[in-house]
């Protein structure tokens, strides 16, 4: 049973709850395991203005920039604490020929992005570029090799300009570039969706691509975790078929899953970004919840492959994809980001706690200007999202120990659907301190929190918008930020407003 809803039944018998107080039990007695830093991951892909334009502009910009980063993105991204970046792709990784981004800019091989948009790709964000940005913000790496259109050979070659401090004339060429050192790569995948854009392969097909690309690419020492491309959301029997392949699970850690939250469920009219009915806000909920059982499928089919020492599930792209809006910025799968984006990922995040110890990182899609991005630029202007803003309340997490919170959580229902209208997550600090997120999905309802006899608020802070597609501008960039919630000194009950996050410390 999914983990999520599992907590909810356990105490379903135990607590009374009248209509709008609800009781809960955070359990001390049963932590699930430590949450993992990466579970906050980012995507980082060639697409739209994802990278060009959002993160990196060239040093010869007119917008301010370090080494040619937008200062005010690293800014941003520097106190979001950015633990891991997933790079170069996406669909864009199985045509990205790693050579065409090295060595001196002004030589550098101009490409067509067949993937997204058939644009130029100037390639002037490459290796170095990359790696470095890793470094400035102390991210971990994960770096997408092409299976599809590249070879073993490439590949391989690729691993040894970047990690090898050897005198070989890959590692050399990387010094001439300007690099001595080598980099760390922390995790490797071999394709990408290889069931669609990655190659539209048969299972059986890839599984031997990935053990023959696998058995060359080692790393001496510190061997980065293998990611075998597995499932999206329904196509469970990809995965399942892959993993039969001893070839593969002898060379992997784990085995992807993607999974998105479109709002009607439909790629050719996903529903729109803003001014919604509340029909696609409660969709949208429902769809997200899914991430749930999703994952306990997963689980499922790879404990059932019965392989060898730990294997883990990696959600390495998750996240809201809406239709693109008629207005604004523009750019490739560029999408407004709202107040119902924040619920949506914080409901993610407490699902993905719930299993701490199987899936130990995650990647939302993207980090900047492409989908549920953290970050939208326009020219020389920055906003951070009510995304980024979940992703910065929620850092006490890392690290900490997650708690499994029984609870009745009360219905929200329009029309024919119902979902749970709160989600709730809890984990412990080294010093006993909790910290503890509520997500109210319910768009019209407030309910409160009791916390029982046990805890005390230390401090609280809420994200909260004013309509359900309340939004930050590049006018009014600050719209939507959260705000310390008055809920008194050591408050025991917690109010929760309609569609808020609300991020609390706690102590005995
Ligand atoms: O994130 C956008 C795209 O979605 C990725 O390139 C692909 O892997 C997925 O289909």
């Amino acid at each position: 049973m999914p983990r999520h809803v599992l907590a909810a039944l356990l105490v379903a018998a135990s607590f009374t709850a009248n209509a709008d107080t609800v009781r809960i039990d955070i359990r001390t007695d049963a932590p699930i395991g430590r949450i993992n830093p990466n579970v906050y991951g980012q995507f980082v892909e060639h697409l739209g203005r994802g990278i060009y334009g959002g993160i990196w502009v060239g040093p010869d910009s007119e917008i301010p920039n370090q080494d040619g980063y937008r200062i005010d993105v690293l800014q941003a991204l520097k106190e979001l604490e950015v633990p891991l970046m997933r790079w170069p792709g996406g669909c864009f990784a199985d045509q990205y020929h790693w050579r065409d981004g090295i060595g001196p800019a002004d030589a550098r091989v101009a490409r067509l992005n067949a993937s997204w948009g058939g644009v130029i790709e100037p390639n002037t964000f490459g290796t170095h570029e990359f790696f470095n940005l890793a470094e400035i913000l102390g991210a971990q790496t994960y770096l997408n090799f092409n299976v599809a259109t590249g070879t073993a050979r490439e590949a391989i070659e690729w691993l040894e300009y970047i990690t090898s401090d050897s005198a070989s004339a890959l590692a050399n060429e990387r010094r001439a570039n300007g690099r001595d050192e080598p980099w760390k790569i922390d995790y490797y995948s071999i394709g990408n969706e290889t069931w669609g854009c990655g190659g539209n392969m048969r299972p059986s097909f890839y599984a031997d691509e990935y053990a023959r690309f696998a058995t060359f690419l080692n790393v001496p020492g510190a061997q980065p975790k293998r990611i075998v491309s597995g499932s999206y959301e329904g196509n469970i029997d990809y995965s399942r078929e892959i993993l039969e392949n001893r070839g593969v699970t002898d060379r992997a850690e784990g085995i992807s899953v993607h999974f998105y939250t479109l709002p009607t469920g439909d790629w050719g009219k996903k529903g729109a970004g803003m001014g919604f009915p509340e029909a696609e806000w409660i969709s949208t909920i429902e769809r997200t919840q899914r991430m749930d059982g999703i994952i306990t499928e997963q689980l499922e089919m790879i404990d059932a492959a019965d392989i060898d020492g730990e294997f883990q599930l990696y959600v390495d792209e998750w996240g809201m994809w809406v239709d693109p809006p008629a207005d604004g910025p523009g750019g490739v799968l560029y999408q407004q980001n709202t107040i119902r984006d924040a619920v949506v990922a914080a409901v993610n995040l407490n699902i993905f706690h719930d299993y701490a110890d199987r899936v130990p990182m995650t990647n939302i899609a993207q980090m900047v200007n492409v989908l549920q991005a953290m970050i939208l630029t326009d020219g020389p202007r920055m906003l951070r999202t009510p995304t980024y803003h979940v992703f910065n309340l929620y850092k006490p997490f890392r690290n900490a120990e997650a708690l499994p919170v029984a609870a009745t959580p009360p219905a929200y229902r329009h029309a024919e659907t119902s979902v749970p209208a709160l989600s709730i997550s809890a984990a412990r600090h080294d010093d006993g301190r909790l910290v503890l997120a509520i997500v109210n999905v319910d768009p019209g309802t407030a309910h409160e929190i009791d916390l029982g006899d046990t805890w005390n608020v230390i401090s609280a802070n809420v994200l909260a918008g004013d309509a359900m597609d309340a939004h930050n501008t590049f006018e009014a960039p600050d719209k939507v930020r959260p705000v310390r919630a008055e809920v008194g000194d050591r408050a025991r009950r917690i109010p929760a407003p309609p569609a808020s996050v609300t991020v609390l410390e706690l102590a005995r």
